[in-house]
């Protein structure tokens, strides 16, 4: 209806196409010695991302024309970690000169109309909200800044005021007087600027300040200056702003990380036994009455459905639980699905294209592997399964091994509903075991079974009653 779209806001999808574009500079030349690794420093993981990812992510989200990099030391290994990224672009910058010359370096690859967004690959956790209030508060034709109110500015640059708290200037701790030391508005380094203002201002910065550099930072005094509206903003946490520099300040932000994570968890109603306990490497999404016992891991992707109970020491990666499921104690999960009710572990092993559907026990000691297994199935002991499909109410003894591995190649084993496998069972793949058949504890199967009947191999049991045990030689 006419009169619906005339009530449609500014920045909604009709309006989209014509919105100005976004470009993201993301500085990442700094050498982090301070790390003492080989590693280039933005690589460095939080979460189980390296810290450039996360940086890379963050501005994925808001859609950008473009994200340019600003490197450096180590380049080459940092590009080589975002090869496969569809839309970076690349600046070098050598000799490092400074911020402000450091987002010069990316400006011939950056669209000249529009926003420029300027992020730091050593700041990992910075929000969505706070980088659209600094860009939706840019595309006003103003400069957005973000600073934050620390207790100790010792090092960083401090938001200098006017008598009425008008920002003017920025002024790096080393250049500051005593009584600028004294402010404690910090400069984050986050800034959204219109980014023909940002073309114009950056060749005229200078390099004379206590460093030698080219401050970005001095681009808030131009502003000033012409009459540019400056506004500044905070960030909604602390931890989204805190740079990384060396191995200690990393490990302190992941876990400040990790303690918001399980209070969003706790939040939803997760039941954590203890919250500094729990490292979450990607996304857990849980449903209701889950919960957590202590020092478990989740990587990638995880899903709990509701009342899933995991264990102590558990690690999860890319796998989904089924309702009312029970994960016991040291259990390894990795690419399987798992169907409601099941309970697996303690100490079991699940690998990638694994399913497993309802009420289905897998216990200590058993591996599954590319395998499915119907519902009700058992495998309870000391068991490897491997490229296999299991029926139904299929009891798989201890000690039953799926020979799926010729040496060159692998071979599917199937069992069909309502087998019973005894225990210390070789399965020879290919084979197949037919349905309600029984297989003899002992058995080697090397061919496929028909359905029913019991399936053994002749052996025969000897007893030499004149045996003597071989004694120690003195
Ligand atoms: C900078 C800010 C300071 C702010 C602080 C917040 C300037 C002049 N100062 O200071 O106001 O409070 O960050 O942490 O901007 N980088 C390059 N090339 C360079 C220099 C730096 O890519 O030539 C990158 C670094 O890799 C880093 C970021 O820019 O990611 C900031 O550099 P850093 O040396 O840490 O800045 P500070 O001097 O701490
Ligand atoms: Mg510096």
């Amino acid at each position: 209806m006419r009169l619906g779209s005339k009530r449609i806001p500014h920045n909604s999808h009709m309006n989209s196409k014509i919105a100005p574009p976004l470009s993201i500079v993301v500085l990442a030349a700094g050498q982090g010695k301070r790390m003492k690794s080989a590693l280039p420093k933005v690589l460095h993981p939080i979460a189980g991302k390296a810290m450039l990812a996360h940086v890379l992510d963050a501005a994925e989200r808001l859609h950008p024309t473009e994200t340019c990099i600003v490197y450096g030391h180590g380049g080459d290994q940092v590009r080589a970690a975002f090869a496969a990224h569809p839309r970076l672009k690349w600046a070098k910058q050598e000799p490092q000169l400074g911020t402000g010359h450091a987002v010069l370096q990316a400006m011939p690859h950056i669209s000249p109309e529009g926003v420029t967004l300027i992020l730091y690959g050593d700041v990992p956790l910075i929000s969505d909200e706070t980088l659209t209030t600094l860009v939706e508060t840019a595309k006003q034709k103003r400069l957005a800044w973000l600073t934050q109110h620390v207790a100790n500015p010792t090092g960083l640059g401090r938001m200098v005021r006017d008598a009425s708290g008008n920002v003017v200037s920025i002024i790096e701790h080393k250049d500051a007087s005593e009584e600028q030391r004294l402010i404690t508005e910090i400069n984050t380094g986050f800034v959204a600027c219109p980014t023909e203002l940002l073309a114009k201002w950056l060749p005229k910065l200078g390099s004379q300040n206590a460093q030698g550099e080219y401050y970005l930072t001095d681009i808030l005094a131009m502003a000033v200056a012409e009459g540019v509206t400056v506004e500044t903003a905070q960030p909604g946490s602390a931890w989204e702003v805190t740079g990384i520099n060396s191995q200690d300040q990393l490990a302190a932000l992941e876990r400040e990380y990790q303690a918001v994570q399980a209070d969003r968890l706790m939040a939803a109603g997760v039941m954590l036994a203890d919250p500094a306990r729990i490292d979450i490497r990607g996304t857990l999404s849980c449903a209701s009455e889950v919960s957590i016992d202590i020092n478990c891991l989740f990587e990638g992707n995880v899903i709990l459905a509701s009342g899933v109970r995991i264990g102590a020491n558990c690690i999860l990666r890319n796998c989904t639980i089924g309702a009312g499921a029970e994960i016991l104690p040291y259990t390894f999960i990795d690419g399987a699905i798992v169907g409601a009710g099941a309970r697996i572990g303690p100490y079991a092993r699940l690998r990638p294209d694994t399913k497993l559907g309802a009420d289905v026990h897998i216990g200590n000691f058993v591996e599954v592997k590319a395998s499915e297994f119907g519902q009700g199935s058992k495998a309870n002991h000391l068991t490897y399964v491997g490229d296999t499909t299991v029926g139904e109410r299929v009891n798989i003894g201890a000690g039953t091994i799926t020979c799926n591995y010729d040496g060159a190649n692998k071979h599917r084993t199937v069992i069909e509903d309502g087998v019973h496998i005894g225990s210390d069972v070789q399965l020879v793949a290919p084979v197949t075991i037919g349905k309600g058949a029984d297989i003899a504890a002992g058995t080697t199967v090397w061919k496929d079974v028909a359905p029913g009947g019991l399936t053994l191999n002749s052996k025969t049991q000897l007893t030499r009653p004149d045996w003597k045990r071989p004694q120690k030689k003195k």
